[in-house]
């Protein structure tokens, strides 16, 4: 047979869905394995939001939609962004709808990218911003941000990286995996540097709701920064409808154009009776957004302190999203080996910090969009394990 595509081959699958899936297999097989690997809400979907779906549902809302997203849905999503960040963005030609923001990111970054094109990405990264400015045949340049300061952004570090070659930046604010909100200084930073060097820029926001301090900043209402900046989000996060495979991008017509061409000759569209359910979850009420929130931060406020109080274990306290990244002096720098180790010896599944670049390396990524009775067994393991190693 005459070899497969070299592109794919050479593209790892996503880390954290294999550990997510090892942590569902050993489960499966009766292993008491505590799964903090995966990022997914273990919060129901709002029930106003599912009882949107199945009405359409019954309503026979299971045709073709427009390929770009229902009229609703992309009003929706303009009014979103004009209500919270004063941004004017035109639902017909600036908004794009997809089965999830990862597609979206594919498919912005498709219609951004030629193959000599340089994506400038900062470490640690979501695993998947990588293989899918690979899978377009760009080059991501990485930028390392120190761990001992905070993984800061600064010029300094931005500029030397930026060569004649750079097309984009990725940003991610709140950040998977660090938890990291983005300073005005650092969001300054950014639009410096793009401004100067005519960069686009890919704002992920996809955790935006979910911030425990600090405010987030939306890059494309700064100045300037609307006709270059794509702003990603989808449903995933702070509705908890990973499941629903639902996304929005908003930007420049340009851009959106050719994305939205992508996903009209690719998976055609999201689905119709999802999208439904999706502008629901804009226009409706968000208290149930507020309660998810406080409910991470209730969990991160009980399971940073419990961590660092066990000899050999170090965690910094995330600004938002739902992730802890930890580092286990007392067991290895070794991302993997860390992870091992906690598998087989306290059946705790963690994603390995190397997963999100060579910055992750002495790191596991904990996932705390899980119950709090979970979040408490996890602690006594890994007391009880750090009590062993130690003695
Ligand atoms: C930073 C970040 N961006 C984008 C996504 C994509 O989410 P979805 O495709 O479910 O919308 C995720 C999911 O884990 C994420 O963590």
């Amino acid at each position: 047979m005459k070899p497969l595509s070299t592109l794919l081959s050479s593209i790892p699958p996503s880390a954290t869905l294999a550990v997510a899936d090892k942590a569902k297999a050993l489960k499966a097989a009766g292993r008491d394995v505590i799964a903090l690997a995966g990022g997914d809400p273990d919060f129901a979907t709002p029930a106003h939001i599912t009882t949107a779906a199945i009405d359409a549902l019954r309503a026979g809302d299971t045709h073709y939609p427009p390929s770009r997203g229902t009229i609703a849905i992309r009003q929706a999503v303009a009014a979103t962004l004009g209500r919270d960040y004063g941004l004017e963005i035109d639902p017909a030609t600036q908004v794009l709808v997809s089965p999830g923001g990862k597609f979206l990111i594919y498919a912005v970054m498709a219609a951004l990218a030629n193959p000599e094109d340089e994506i400038i990405i900062f470490e640690p990264y979501w695993v998947s911003y990588v293989p899918i400015v690979k899978l377009v045949g760009a080059t991501p340049v990485t930028i390392t941000l120190p761990a001992n300061d905070g993984f800061r952004i600064t010029a300094e570090q931005l500029e030397a990286h930026i060569t004649p070659k750079t097309k984009a930046i990725i940003v991610n604010s709140p950040s998977n995996p660090t938890g990291r909100v983005l300073t005005p200084a650092e969001a300054e930073v950014i639009r410096q540097a793009a401004l100067a060097h005519d960069l686009y820029v890919i704002s992920d926001e996809i955790y935006e709701k979910l911030i425990f301090e600090g405010e987030h900043i939306n890059l494309a209402s700064l100045p300037d920064m609307v006709e270059r900046t794509i702003t990603i989000n989808g449903h995933s996060k702070a509705y908890a409808m990973t499941g629903w495979r639902l996304g929005w991008a908003a930007g420049p017509a340009s851009v959106i154009g050719l994305a939205a061409k992508l996903q009209s000759q690719s998976v055609t569209s999201a689905a119709s009776f999802t999208m439904v359910a999706g502008a629901e979850a804009l226009n409706g009420p968000q208290d149930a957004v507020e309660a998810m929130r406080q409910s991470y931060k209730a969990r991160r406020d009980f399971m940073v302190p419990a961590l660092n109080a066990i000899p050999g274990v170090e965690c910094d306290s995330p600004q938002g999203a739902f992730y802890l990244f930890v580092r286990f002096p007392g067991l290895s720098d070794d991302s993997m080996e860390i992870a091992d180790i906690l598998l087989e010896e306290a059946e705790i599944a963690a994603t390995p910090g190397i997963a999100f670049g060579q910055a992750g390396a002495g790191y596991v990524r904990f996932s705390i969009a899980t119950a709090m009775s979970e979040l408490e067994r996890a602690v006594a393991r890994i007391e009880q394990l750090m009590a062993k190693r130690q003695a």
